[in-house]
């Protein structure tokens, strides 16, 4: 047995071998190595527990994010997601993420500098993209051109100097959005727009968006406030699938733009950051009020997910739709109403009120309204998953940087339950084919 103090430890009784240990409990949980000491034999390798998607796990110590799911409580750096989408700015939610605190007013100038500085590309990443097919789904532009950028800074490999992560930091948040727009024009077979550092991070990427022949591009304000909350509402969310690939591909000690291509990997997949263009098509799909129940049915039955709903950790409803259904509002004045509105607002009523989501506690999440914004914005579907990736960067760097600097950390190296087959005796080809 070993001797821990008894209030703060867990008293776990092999039934096997009649042994009981004590193991020690730290912020709620126990360490896994401890239970490594469970074991029948001296050559035995230990007791571990298997937790596929790591849903009852804790991969690290983190300052960033703080998620309370059953209260839907969502917090950057202790600050409230509310306050920041109401009364911040894209930028300095990311210098917040990024540095533990808020910027004081020439921090903040001269983060802003710094960014919009390095929104410029090399001119071969521009060749590069070109070389993409005509019909290149934008997430797959993004995805190799975040990882050909490890390329153009091999210096990016120093990871363990500050300054020089600074640097990569800066860089990355500077160009996603121009990477991220020149993958939308590619497959629109239009001219890539070059930054405009008159403009504001947001206002610059709707111009490298959507500029044609005009002089300058200047949108909407209010359409450039919803993108910039969106970008804030999209910016950090703990331990989600992209986060973890981008720490367990940076455990390996890589450069950030390797671990951050890994992690917009990751976002492509339907079941995170490509729902909401899976929630698009799927109303589309739907078509109209009328076939809402049979829809549903489906879902009952098992056929199909209703894309936009259910989440791993809000558990009662997720803060992030609650401030999108408001930008929905703000972003319709100015384009007028996505007929899918409708449609959506149905759903998501008959949804609430049958038991299968109640019971299950599936709630609306970020993706279910934010794709009929961007469809307002005149985002084909494919380009929705590019933007929650321009968000999510703040986060994936900050994380990053915390990985990096964490003593605790070691290589990603989960264990694994073998269940195949053992030391069968091989025949070569040659005679198991005579
Ligand atoms: N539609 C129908 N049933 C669902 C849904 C859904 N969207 N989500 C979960 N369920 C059911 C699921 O079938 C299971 O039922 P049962 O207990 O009878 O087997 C139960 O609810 C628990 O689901 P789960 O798959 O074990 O939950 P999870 O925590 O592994 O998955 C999720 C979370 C987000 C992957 C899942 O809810 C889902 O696939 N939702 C649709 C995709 C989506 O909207 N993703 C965006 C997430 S928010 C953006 C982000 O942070 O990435």
């Amino acid at each position: 047995m070993t001797d821990v103090a008894a209030k703060d430890s867990l008293t776990v009784r092999d039934n096997r071998t009649g042994e009981e240990y004590d193991i020690a409990i730290t912020d709620n949980t126990i360490a896994a190595k401890d239970l490594g000491q469970i074991r029948l034999t001296d050559d035995d390798p230990g007791l571990a527990t298997y937790d596929p998607g790591f849903v009852n796990t804790a991969s690290c110590r983190s300052a960033v994010t703080f998620i309370d799911g059953d209260k839907g409580i969502l917090e950057y750096r202790g600050y409230p997601i509310e306050q920041l989408a109401e009364k911040s700015n894209f930028l300095e939610v990311a210098y917040l993420l990024i540095h533990g605190s808020l910027p004081t007013k020439e921090q903040y100038d001269t983060w802003v500098h710094e960014i919009t500085y390095h929104t410029f590309v090399h001119e071969n990443v521009k060749g590069f993209m070109h070389g993409f097919r005509y019909d290149a789904h934008p997430m797959g532009m993004l995805m190799a051109s975040v990882g050909a950028l490890s390329t153009f800074y091999p210096d990016a490999r120093n990871i363990s100097d500050a300054d020089n992560r600074h640097m990569q930091i800066v860089r990355m948040i500077a160009k996603m959005p121009t990477l991220g727009a020149w993958s939308f024009r590619h497959a629109q077979g239009k001219p890539f727009v070059y930054p405009d550092n008159d403009l504001g991070y947001t206002a610059n990427f709707l111009s490298m968006l959507f500029k044609m022949s005009e002089q300058k591009f200047e949108a909407d304000e209010r359409l450039v406030k919803a993108l910039d909350v969106l970008f804030i509402l999209h910016a950090d969310h703990e331990q989600n699938c992209s986060t973890n690939a981008v720490r367990s591909v940076g455990s390996s000690q890589v450069d950030p733009y390797s671990a951050v291509a890994a992690g917009v990997g990751a976002l492509y997949g339907p079941l995170h950051g490509g729902a909401n263009e899976a929630v698009l098509r799927m109303l589309k799909r739907i078509g109209s009020k009328d076939n809402i129940p049979a829809f549903i049915e489906g879902v009952k039955d098992g056929n199909e997910r209703l894309m936009g709903f259910g989440h791993r950790v809000y558990k009662n409803f997720d803060p992030r739709a609650t401030i999108i259904k408001k930008a929905c509002d703000d972003v319709f004045e100015v384009t007028g109403v996505n007929p899918l509105l409708e449609i959506a607002k149905e759903l998501e009523k008959i949804a609430l009120e049958d038991e299968y989501f109640v019971k299950r506690k599936l709630y609306p999440n970020v993706d279910f309204y934010s794709g009929l914004i961007y469809e307002a914005f005149q985002f084909p579907p494919e380009m929705f998953t590019v933007l929650f990736a321009i968000g999510r960067t703040p986060g994936w760097l900050a994380q990053w940087s915390e990985l990096v600097q964490d003593k605790d950390q070691k290589i990603a190296r989960p264990k694994q339950i073998y269940t195949g087959d053992r030391e069968l005796t091989f025949t070569a080809a040659s005679e198991r084919w005579a």
